[in-house]
């Protein structure tokens, strides 16, 4: 039976109509027309799909949209502010960590996921923070590069923020 239930993405609140089966990924792409968030494999594999619910990973694929009611959740669209990209999205653009693309959306969510963990990560950190990931474009090197990158960018604006 269907329900409308309100579900709080980017920090804005939405209401929708939904079944009880119906699936994350669906609802944003199909209801709510936040087409960032890739579907890949549909069955847990690829990560392309991954947003963060509650500041953590989660497979929209994988999870049912009533479970996030009353929770956080974070997609690529709510990256960006004020027309201003998030420093870990601009990092893969300059690092040349972007190809095709598929991957990226769920790749930031991971990395931002990861550098809100560990703002200083290892590079077995970083590989162990977007293992769930998968790109086959790229071959990771530059990925990995990036969100080093990223990580250095988001200290130093810190560091900035604690001196003014
Ligand atoms: S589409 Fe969700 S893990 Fe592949
Ligand atoms: S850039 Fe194409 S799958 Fe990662």
């Amino acid at each position: 039976m269907k329900r409308v239930i309100e579900l709080t993405i980017n920090g804005s609140a939405y209401d929708v109509v939904i079944s009880p089966q119906d699936l994350l990924i669906d609802v944003l792409r199909q209801k709510l027309d936040l087409t960032g968030t890739k579907k890949g494999c549909g069955q847990g594999d690829c990560g392309t799909c991954t947003v963060l619910i509650d500041g953590r990973r989660a497979l929209a694929c994988l999870t049912l949209a009533i479970a996030c009611e009353g929770r956080q959740i974070l997609t690529i669209e709510g990256m960006e502010k004020h027309g201003v990209l998030h420093p870990i999205q601009q990092a893969f653009i300059d690092k040349g960590a972007i190809q095709c693309g598929y991957c990226t959306p769920g790749m930031v969510l991971s990395a931002k996921a990861l550098l809100d963990e560990h703002p200083a990560p290892t590079e077995h950190e970083i590989k162990l923070g977007i293992s769930g990931n998968l790109c086959r474009c790229t071959g990771y090197v530059k990925i990995v590069e990036a969100v080093r990158d990223a990580a250095a960018r988001l200290q130093a604006a810190a560091d900035c923020g604690k001196g003014a």
